[in-house]
């Protein structure tokens, strides 16, 4: 796979150090903005990435096969749906992208070309999450569903400053529901699906959701899924059901090892974590993906990212978090 990587900020710099694992992959091209060109050039050279390009174009033709999007959140369809019609793969950072519209397009245009489009979030390919998928039936009839991923940003000193960087910028699509508690969503809905109902209830500051509560309805069982970017708490998801709970206390986009305690208090400790980098098991998964041609398994995995963007699109509008793309409804 000859990997062309658009952006040169946070993700990227902690992907770089742990290519070298992906051993049928070579990123061939790094694609920067102007004012970040000596940055670029600079990671070039560490990580030995043939070519820096500030020109999305020539870096598009370049060779390159395989796009990987690692652009603030409402760049994300734009530089999908180039690089998809002008033939290449497309792996693209959470979320997805801002609006389910936008999704529902760019799986089109994917499916129609028969070209892998896949959206890089680390819960769905963590064993530790797999494990738990596998464990669900011993734990009976689920009734409650918590997961808190509360982080206090930096950025967020940045925020209170009047300094307003993309994660907290409603032109950026940012936010702590498309930026944290996103990973709470996937991680329900690769567990459970479709819930019936859909509420967000955000801590809003300057137009942007800084924290927020989402609540999703199952019917029998309900979910509460807190994101937090303002402030701090331990970090818990609990899958409690009428016979035992699963208790982890990492945040879902890491699943590192979790208890099961049943209600007799007989308790396991489980372990299947296998990689020291959080990053890896997404794109040893995606390498295999692309370099196998297994297409079933891509568009699978799509349909659960179309489902996550629907989930997040009606939450974030019934919340009264409206960006830039909602207009284009
Ligand atoms: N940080 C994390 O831990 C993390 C984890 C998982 C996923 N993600 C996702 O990864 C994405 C990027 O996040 P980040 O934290 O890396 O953001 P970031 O540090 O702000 O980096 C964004 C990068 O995109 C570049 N960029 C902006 N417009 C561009 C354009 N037109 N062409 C080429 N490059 C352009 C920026 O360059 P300039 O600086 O010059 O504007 C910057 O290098 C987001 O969608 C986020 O949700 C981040």
């Amino acid at each position: 796979m000859k990997l062309g990587i658009v952006g040169s900020g946070m993700i990227v710099q902690e992907f770089l150090p742990m290519v070298h694992h992906l051993e049928k992959t070579e990123v061939t091209a790094v694609c920067c903005t102007k004012r970040s060109e000596a940055a670029g050039r600079e990671l070039a050279d560490k990580y030995h990435i043939k070519h820096v390009f500030t020109d999305f174009q020539e870096f598009l033709n370049s060779g390159v096969d395989t796009v990987y999007v690692a652009l603030p959140n409402h760049l994300h369809f734009q530089f999908a749906k180039e690089s998809l019609e002008s033939g290449k793969h497309v792996i693209v950072e959470k979320p997805f992208t801002t609006t389910y519209k936008e999704s529902l397009i760019l799986s089109r245009i994917a499916r129609e070309k028969k070209l892998f489009l896949i959206e890089a979030v680390t819960t769905l390919h963590l064993p530790n999450y797999k494990k738990i998928k596998e464990l669900l039936p011993s734990l009976g009839n689920i009734r409650i569903v918590q997961c808190n991923y509360s982080q206090y940003s930096r950025r967020y000193d940045s925020f209170k400053e009047g300094r307003i960087l993309p994660a907290f910028d409603p032109k950026c699509s940012g936010g702590a529901l498309m930026d944290i508690n996103i990973y709470n969503i996937h991680y329900i809905a690769g567990l459970f699906g479709r819930p019936q109902n859909v509420e967000y209830f955000p801590n809003v500051e300057r137009g942007i959701d800084t924290s927020g509560i989402l609540i999703l309805d199952y019917g029998s069982f309900k979910c509460t899924c807190v994101g937090a970017k303002d402030c701090k708490a331990p970090i818990a998801n609990n899958i409690q059901g009428d016979k035992g709970v699963i208790h982890q206390d990492t945040p879902t986009s890491i699943c590192d090892n979790f208890e099961l305690i049943m209600n007799d208090n007989t308790k396991s400790f489980v372990n299947e974590s296998n990689c020291d980098h959080r990053m890896m098991n997404e794109f040893l998964e995606f390498q295999d993906m692309i370099c196998g041609n297994d297409l079933e398994k891509c568009y699978k995995l799509l349909d659960h990212t179309l489902l996550v963007s629907e989930i997040q699109t009606i939450a974030r509008r019934k919340g009264g978090i409206l960006f830039p793309a909602d207009e284009e409804i």
